[in-house]
């Protein structure tokens, strides 16, 4: 790129009113990222001299996700137009290229964006145009403004969609709303913008015929159309996150990742992946996820803010939660949760348990059933499982507590304090036998549903029978609680 500088200006005001969410527009997130960091991340590539992100009042959390960037505000959004001139003030002083670019165009790259700086530099007739917007051609050209042209291919107006006759309605050469402007134009243009249009906002586009009327030169880029998808309803976020995640998954499996079924697995736009890991089918990742090598994730199992170490084995249905860390070779089984807990190399929690705030020593073996009670309404209490430990199924360990090393829980036990290493701890209440009580409960359920047969051969109405089956079962009842007490 030549030595001169250039602003970028990223639009992130709009209300995002088809969004109907109380979030901003640009805050909805792709692949778990806020759609406005994949533009700010593509803008911060080609190190702007500065970078002014506009943004609303009371978006403070928008004004925190582009930082360092400066942020100006627009108050209230009165259009694209009225964007610009809220960074007016940043801009003071500065006569170099503006890039505006805006904050729902995601899929924008950093060398389309180059581009477009260098046609805006580039000399046709010995003079550059003042103005160049990147246009584009989609199958469906929707809403989007029209880019209306002269037949030397210069631009010649954009034309909103609303505000646009049938016959400009049919141009299918688009605005995707980047714009490479002359720094020494851009405000005197701008201040030259109206409302008087179809929604009665100051539209940046409107330069451009501004520009014309004033002699100055306004040139068209083409771009690809899957780079410019503009995301203004939940439609097209969804379609967003379709080509964000269909990357993401090309490039997990391009790393060496096996899927089964890859359309059905949700990744994050930081989730890390191990060669050799398997991924099953209706696997979700949340962000902070990384695994490494040779790690098998079986269907339907949710993890997020999770590491992974080589070998293990998670799920199905497994669900990993924030600070989960599973060591090398573990096993993590069906129904599982852990949440805030070190897995230690090994060590197998294989069904139907929740482990939460603790620590499970190399090679445990954690019963089915097992839960670890770590909160009492108030605080949340660790609990310390040592090496080599076994927890009997259906056990449930009140935190704080620790079972130390080698030491085994019998099933069914609640442990309320610490259990010693090599030790047994069991708190079941002892098991008693009744002598036949089996055989006489069966014959007393016989007798009463045999009694029951008989009244329904004699009544025919179904409700009345099925009131003497109840009388007729009840003194059978006190029998078999006899036989029980
Ligand atoms: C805009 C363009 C349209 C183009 C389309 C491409 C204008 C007038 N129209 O329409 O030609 O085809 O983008 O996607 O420029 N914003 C503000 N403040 C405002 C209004 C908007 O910061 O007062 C920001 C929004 O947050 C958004 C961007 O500008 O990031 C675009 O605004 P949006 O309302 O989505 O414009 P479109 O109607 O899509
Ligand atoms: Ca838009």
């Amino acid at each position: 790129m030549p030595k001169q500088t250039f602003a970028a200006v990223i639009l992130a005001a709009g209300k995002g009113t088809r969004m109907k969410s109380a979030l901003p527009k640009v805050m909805h997130p792709l692949a778990g990222q806020p759609m406005l960091s994949y533009v700010v991340a593509a803008v911060t590539k080609l190190k702007p001299e500065r970078t002014i992100v506009v943004i609303g009042r009371e978006m403070d959390d928008v004004a925190a996700v582009v930082l360092p960037n400066a942020t100006a505000i627009q108050d209230p959004p009165r259009g694209t137009g009225d964007a610009v001139l809220a960074a007016r003030a940043s801009l003071k002083g500065f006569m170099g290229d503006v890039l505006v670019v805006f904050g729902d165009t995601p899929f924008l790259t950093s060398a389309t964006m180059r581009k477009m700086i260098a046609a805006r530099r580039k000399q046709a007739r010995g003079k550059a145009p003042a103005v160049v917007v990147l246009g584009m051609r989609p199958d469906d050209p929707g809403a989007y403004g029209r880019l209306v042209t002269a037949g030397d291919g210069s631009l010649e107006a954009i034309v909103e969609y609303r505000d646009a006759s049938p016959a400009q309605r049919r141009i299918g050469l688009v605005n995707s709303g980047v714009m490479a402007i002359d720094g020494r134009y851009l405000f005197k243009l701008l201040d030259r913008v109206g409302t008087d249009n179809a929604q009665g906002e100051c539209y940046l586009t409107d330069i451009i015929g501004i520009a014309r009327a004033e002699g100055l030169g306004c040139a068209v880029v083409e771009g690809a159309n899957e780079e410019l998808l503009g995301i203004n309803s939940r439609a097209q976020l969804a379609e967003a996150e379709g080509i964000v995640q269909g990357r993401l998954r090309a490039a997990a499996m391009a790393g060496g990742v096996t899927m089964l079924d890859p359309a059905s697995v949700s990744l994050s736009f930081d989730t890390r992946l191990g060669r050799d890991v398997v991924i099953e089918p209706n696997v979700f990742f949340g962000p902070r996820v990384r695994v490494a090598d040779n790690v098998t994730i079986k269907g339907f199992s949710h993890i997020e803010e999770t590491t992974i170490d080589s070998g293990a084995t998670i799920g199905p249905y497994a669900r990993l939660r924030p600070g989960a860390a599973i060591g090398a070779g573990a096993h993590i089984g069906n129904f599982v949760e852990v949440k805030k807990s070190e897995i230690e190399p090994g060590a197998k929690v294989n069904h139907l348990t929740y482990i939460g705030d603790a620590r499970v020593g190399r090679a445990a073996n954690i019963g089915a059933g097992t839960i670890t009670c770590n909160y009492d309404g108030f605080t949340k209490s660790h609990t310390d499982i040592g090496a080599g430990a076994f927890i009997g199924s259906n056990s449930s360990l009140v935190a704080p507590v620790k079972v130390g090393e080698g030491a085994v829980v019998g099933a069914g036990s609640v442990i309320t304090h610490d259990v010693p290493a090599d030790a047994l701890g069991v708190t079941r209440a002892p098991q008693r036998d009744v002598a036949g009580w089996a055989a006489r409960n069966r014959k007393a359920k016989q007798r009463a549903k045999a009694g029951n047969g008989s009244i329904k051969a004699t009544k025919s109405k179904a409700s009345t029978s099925k009131k003497r089956a109840r009388q007729v079962s009840r003194p059978g009842a006190p029998t078999t609680s006899r036989g029980t007490s």
